[in-house]
């Protein structure tokens, strides 16, 4: 009897238990002065992408409000309002009102008299109408209702936590001095602010960088034009727009078709990471994640050096031509802090630490140099917009701070190398002296590293038949092993080609020009008397097309 009775209350509360939180939970589509949001409801966007609630992350017993897409189960909060103002449970259930008087958009715990968070807006009178929305971005607005008229107050965009959507600028506003930025979470149960940060930097040229607490950690670089110097393949699905204005300063992405939902995120390990949405998998797919290698770690290799992940040497650290080690001693040890000391271009490069560098946007590449050239302690310039063929001009003083090497994009560098120090190496380069007027645009020096012709004799077997790997019309390619065991393909221009010095530079200076990623890297030349030949990396079972077109790593001067 008494054991019946039990069962009937356990299923009656079993049944309470299940029905509870759907049949109590309310969506909302505004909140109203009247109409607060409690814990437990939603107040959805127009057409119910997204959902703002309170919600708790992980193993947390806290209460956050924030924002998360309502159609995707597994729970993704995209924003965060009270972040470093938790509700925590015993200060009773949360609350998220309008108010005319008390910040406008307010956050309460127990306390009704005083708010956990608030958005700080003062409105301009209490009479006006004013409420909160959530727009089909995710982005919370609060609006002022006066006459027939409406004005946003405050946006959620303006403060983002960790996340970036589409639309979202990040960025400085001069206007309002209001600089928007992500935090990381402090980890995966709590909102927090976290140790990095991820900002566009807007002295000097500005560039988008990532901080581990004061310190540098990740640099996305400046916009070139095309993207961004350090992220050079950018999801095809998105669209990344910068504006650099005397108003503003700021980046947003935005995709095409509104309803692709894609997100970047600062995780607390300082991982920039982008993903989309993927529904017949239905889960987040990562498309990128910076950084990524080694030479994406801020200065890893120190002043004036390159971090090139794809160096022949067994470390990435190289010097920029015309400099040398500081510390040999550790960079034999592969350590890279110390950077280079002035010896004395880099193509394909992030350009370095634009902190420090000045940007004039009404210079030609041209004008660049020569306004490089004005200034002794000018140490290398490059294009601050490599589209349309290039405009305007970045100029670095000092140490340049790093510049890292991709393979088959990035943006030429050109870096001042003083006479002497050109002196010193000329006899290792394949120095191209005359100027070799290019499309109009620029004229270029170039060199490649130089080869003896008694090294690639001894690398070929004197150009054995057994080495030959096929003939065009310039010439015949060989393989050949460099004395490091390093395979490579040489192409030997015949005597016969008609290609006469002249041509050869302008070769090499297509080759330079020519950027493609099925092409070969040219690593080096070798001209005396009348004999010339390009070396290139040797691939096995390229076609041998690419030894004729081949695309290289190359060095400009000025
Ligand atoms: C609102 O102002 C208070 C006091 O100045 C500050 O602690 C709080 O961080 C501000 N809230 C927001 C969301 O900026
Ligand atoms: C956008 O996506 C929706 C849903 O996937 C689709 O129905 C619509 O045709 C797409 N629009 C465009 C312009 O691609
Ligand atoms: C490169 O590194 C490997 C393993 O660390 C070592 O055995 C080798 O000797 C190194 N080669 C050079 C040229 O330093
Ligand atoms: C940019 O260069 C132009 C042309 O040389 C010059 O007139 C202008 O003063 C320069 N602007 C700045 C900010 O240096
Ligand atoms: C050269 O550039 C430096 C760094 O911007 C500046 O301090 C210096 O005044 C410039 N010198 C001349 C002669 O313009
Ligand atoms: C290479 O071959 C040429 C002609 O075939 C010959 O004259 C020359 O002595 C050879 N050189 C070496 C280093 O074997
Ligand atoms: C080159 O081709 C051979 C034979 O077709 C194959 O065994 C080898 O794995 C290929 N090597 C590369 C690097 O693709």
């Amino acid at each position: 009897m008494n054991s019946t009775k039990f069962f009937f209350f356990t299923s009656l509360l079993l049944i309470f238990l299940v029905i509870l939180p759907s049949s109590l939970s309310v969506a909302i589509d505004a909140i109203t002065p009247n109409q607060p949001l409690r814990d437990g409801n939603v107040l959805l966007s127009t057409t119910k992408i997204f959902a703002l609630g309170f919600f708790s992350p992980g193993n947390s017993h806290n209460r956050f409000v924030g924002v998360w897409y309502n159609k995707i189960r597994i729970q993704t909060i995209v924003w965060t309002a009270n972040r470093d103002n938790p509700i925590i449970p015993i200060s009773g259930a949360g609350l998220l009102a309008v108010h005319g008087e008390h910040g406008g958009l307010v956050i309460y715990g127990k306390d009704q008299n005083n708010p956990l968070w608030s958005a700080n807006v003062t409105v301009s009178s209490p009479n006006n109408y004013v409420i909160a929305k959530l727009l089909d971005t995710g982005n919370l607005v609060l609006l002022e209702n006066y006459g027939s008229s409406q004005r946003v107050l405050w946006q959620g965009f303006d403060y983002p936590s960790d996340t970036v959507l589409p639309v979202m600028k990040i960025g400085l506003n001069r206007r309002s001095g209001l600089n928007t930025v992500l935090k990381s979470w402090k980890s995966h149960d709590d909102p927090r602010s976290g140790n990095f940060l991820h900002e566009i930097d807007p002295t000097g040229f500005p560039q988008v960088i990532m901080y581990n607490g004061r310190t540098k950690w990740f640099r996305a670089g400046p916009w070139t034009g095309k993207g961004l110097s350090g992220l050079p393949e950018i999801a095809s699905n998105s669209y990344r727009s910068f504006v650099n204005n005397k108003d503003e300063t700021y980046m947003m992405y935005t995709v095409p078709n509104g309803s692709v939902f894609t997100r970047g995120v600062v995780d607390e390990s300082g991982t920039f990471q982008r993903f989309v949405w993927r529904d017949q998998e239905n889960k987040w797919i990562e498309v990128s994640s910076n950084p990524s290698e080694w030479c994406d770690y801020h200065g890893q290799c120190g002043p004036n050096s390159n971090c090139d992940p794809y160096s022949n040497y067994n470390f990435s650290c190289l010097c920029l031509p015309g400099f040398e080690p500081k510390f040999p001693r550790d960079w034999s040890l592969r350590v890279g802090w110390g950077g280079c000391l002035r010896k004395s271009g880099v193509a394909r490069v992030k350009v370095p630490d634009t902190s420090g560098a000045r940007v004039n946007m009404s210079l030609s590449l041209k004008g660049c140099e020569q306004e490089c050239r004005k200034n002794c302690s000018c140490t290398a310039y490059t294009s601050a917009d490599e589209g349309d063929g290039g405009k305007g001009c970045v100029t670095w003083y000092g140490d340049l701070i790093d510049a890292r090497t991709f393979s088959n994009v990035g943006q030429d560098l050109y870096v001042r190398v003083d006479a002497a120090a050109l002196g010193r190496q000329r006899k290792n380069m394949c120095f191209m002296e005359d100027r070799i007027d290019l499309d109009d645009q620029s004229n270029i020096n170039s060199e490649l590293p130089f080869f003896d012709r008694t090294t690639i004799v001894a690398a070929t077997g004197n150009f054995s038949v057994a080495n030959k790997l096929g003939k065009g019309g310039f010439g015949s390619v060989y393989k050949g092993v460099l004395h490091n065991g390093k395979e490579v393909a040489v192409k030997r221009l015949s005597k016969h080609s008609g290609q006469g010095i002249e041509e050869f530079k302008n070769e090499v200076v297509i080759i330079a020009k020519l950027q493609h990623k099925n092409l070969v890297k040219i690593i080096g030349c070798c001209v005396e008397d009348e004999e010339k030949m390009l070396i290139y990396e040797y691939v096995p079972n390229k076609s041998l097309d690419s030894f004729f077109f081949g695309t290289s790593s190359y060095f400009f001067l000025f």
